[in-house]
């Protein structure tokens, strides 16, 4: 076994929650688990030897490999389906008159992972719209920083048992079979619909327009409060006017940091 110091450990878990929030305090087992393994393989003889390497490669391949180790992507689709609920009742149907002239809506996935959020999102709208559908761009914008995460996204490629959950009529209309037998692919229609981009939530926010609609489910419990605060007040910055933030259902939002009405424990809405 390789051993990890306790500062080797320090030093991994600054790195990464300086450069992207995620705090891995008290989790020094599972850091340990999932590195050594790569590690080895890369012919280091230990943490230090490695985290050096991986300083000296700021924004290079062993950077990108630790985020896609030590990053827990974990999702799956129909998660938290309350929310499209929500999103179909009460949001899409505001949404389509208060667009009606322009017709576009802009609606981002933070934390997108594999892709089962943002594709359902795509098929909620193409479900809602009907054969209006294609007068409007619905586009999903998609991002993660796990890129091995954002490549099974973009295949959009899954396995029967991970579409099993799925409405009949969205597996017959939005999935054909897969590449190998027993799997399932995105039908073009709907990959058509989403965007995916890698994107560090950490980061100066680049975007132009303002969202109607942000998911940022199940990612900032990976975040001290701090890293949360700072995050809130961007992702509040770039809400449209009556826009909605989803987060996850466990999750909590301290609205001391910015002003938004709650309507469910886990929807939330700018004022108009
Ligand atoms: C548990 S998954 C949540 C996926 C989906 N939103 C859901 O609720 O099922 C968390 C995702 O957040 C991503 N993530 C963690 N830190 C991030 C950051 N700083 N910027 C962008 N994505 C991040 C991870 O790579 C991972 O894919």
């Amino acid at each position: 076994m390789m051993n990890m110091t306790e500062e080797e450990f320090f030093r991994i878990q600054r790195f990464l929650k300086s450069r992207y929030g995620i705090d891995m305090a008290n989790k020094r087992e599972i850091v340990c688990g999932r590195l050594e393994n790569y590690v080895r393989t890369k012919g280091f003889r230990n943490y230090t030897e490695y985290m050096n390497a991986v300083e000296k490669d700021f924004g290079g391949a062993l950077e990108k490999d630790l985020v896609n180790i030590l990053s827990t992507n974990h999702t799956f689709f129909m998660r938290e389906f309350e929310h499209f609920d929500f999103l179909r009742k009460e949001v899409l149907p505001w949404l389509r008159q208060k667009e009606a002239a322009r017709k576009d809506l802009c609606i981002w996935c933070g934390a997108a992972s594999t892709g089962q959020e943002p594709y359902m999102t795509a098929m909620l709208l193409m479900d809602f719209f009907g054969l209006e559908h294609t007068l409007w761009d619905t586009k999903v914008l998609a991002t993660d920083i796990s890129t091995d995460a954002l490549k099974q996204a973009v295949a959009g490629v899954y396995t029967k048992e991970q579409v099993e959950a799925l409405p009949e009529t969205w597996k017959r209309r939005f999935l054909k079979n897969g590449p190998k037998t027993g799997t399932y692919e995105i039908s073009r229609e709907v990959k058509d619909q989403v965007l995916f981009r890698q994107f560090n939530l950490m980061d100066p926010f680049p975007f132009k327009r303002k969202m109607h609609i942000i998911f940022l489910r199940n990612v900032m419990i990976y975040f001290d409060h701090e890293t949360r605060r700072q995050l809130l007040k961007k992702v509040y910055d770039v809400m449209e006017p009556g826009g909605y933030l989803f987060i996850g259902r466990t999750e909590t939002l301290d609205r001391n940091v910015i002003p938004l009405q709650m309507i469910q424990p886990s929807v939330f809405r700018k004022a108009l």
